[in-house]
């Protein structure tokens, strides 16, 4: 057994505003009371839109819910003139504990390559959070058999210049792209054959410290019928989840089920 806490993350993409964000956390946060749900045992974040995060912030200081969030992208400059940009302190100054890393979204819609994510991992750990890394194959990749070098190559480019003490704080999320919001979840053999595939990147990059710290993290199609099977593997501490996180009591299913 490893003495990673799990995490069950949720990011909404660019769904809800803040009525109902708020809204959403309300419910949320009664359904896993109502199941007397351990915090301490399974982490639970939210990763609302820019605009939400501020009443998020308010209502989960305001009951002192235990309920985490974060943002889903960051600048990789501190402030200036960069009209549209939030910055890593700007983030961290609402709250937030996390922020979503080189999402395959971004990666495809926005000019966000290997260079800007190494910034916007350290941009994130400077200002005090812990990003979350999303790395994962498409099914060009998964064809030719390549996926795992393909995945473990964009952990390597990413965490190659992060001292120890910064890859320790790395949460990675294995999401293959042909599995996000297409129904096809990977097996469990094969998200746990990435998770330990990452792990045995960071002893010999980092040392055995980082490789048992970082959790990592699937993501991809998970929901209350796949995520028992997928959690029980021994190097996946949790889920990064789109669809399934839009659902109140889904969500709550899944965080009951990790
Ligand atoms: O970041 C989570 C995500 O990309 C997975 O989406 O809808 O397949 O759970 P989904």
């Amino acid at each position: 057994t490893s003495a990673r806490t799990p995490m069950v993350a949720g990011n909404w993409k660019m769904n809800f505003d803040h009525l109902e964000a708020t809204a959403f956390v309300q419910r949320f946060a009664k359904n896993l009371r109502s199941r007397h749900f351990d915090f301490s045992r399974c982490e639970v974040a939210l990763f609302p839109s820019f605009t939400s995060l501020r009443s998020v912030q308010v209502l989960v200081e305001s009951e002192k819910l235990r309920i985490k969030y974060g943002a889903q992208t960051v600048s990789v400059t501190t402030q200036g003139a960069f009209t549209g940009d939030v910055s890593a302190d700007m983030i961290a100054h609402l709250g937030c504990s996390y922020v979503i890393v080189g999402h395959s979204e971004r990666r495809k819609y926005h000019p966000e390559d290997d260079a800007n994510i190494v910034d916007q991992v350290r941009a994130v750990l400077a200002a005090g959070m812990q990003p979350i890394l999303c790395v994962g194959e498409s099914l060009e990749e998964r064809r030719k058999g390549i996926e795992l070098d393909f995945a473990v190559g964009q952990v390597h480019d990413v965490t190659r210049d992060l001292s120890d003490e910064e890859a320790a704080k790395l949460i990675i999320a294995y999401e293959p792209v042909w599995a996000i919001g297409t129904g096809m979840v990977a097996t469990p053999q094969s998200a746990q054959d990435a998770a330990q595939a990452f792990r045995e990147h960071l002893r010999a990059t980092f040392n055995e410290h980082v490789a048992q710290a970082v959790r990592v993290l699937y993501g991809g199609s998970v929901s209350s019928k796949n995520a028992v099977e997928l959690i029980t593997e021994p190097d996946v501490d949790g889920f990064l989840i789109g669809g399934a996180a839009l659902d109140v009591d889904e969500l709550t299913r899944v965080c009951t089920l990790t």
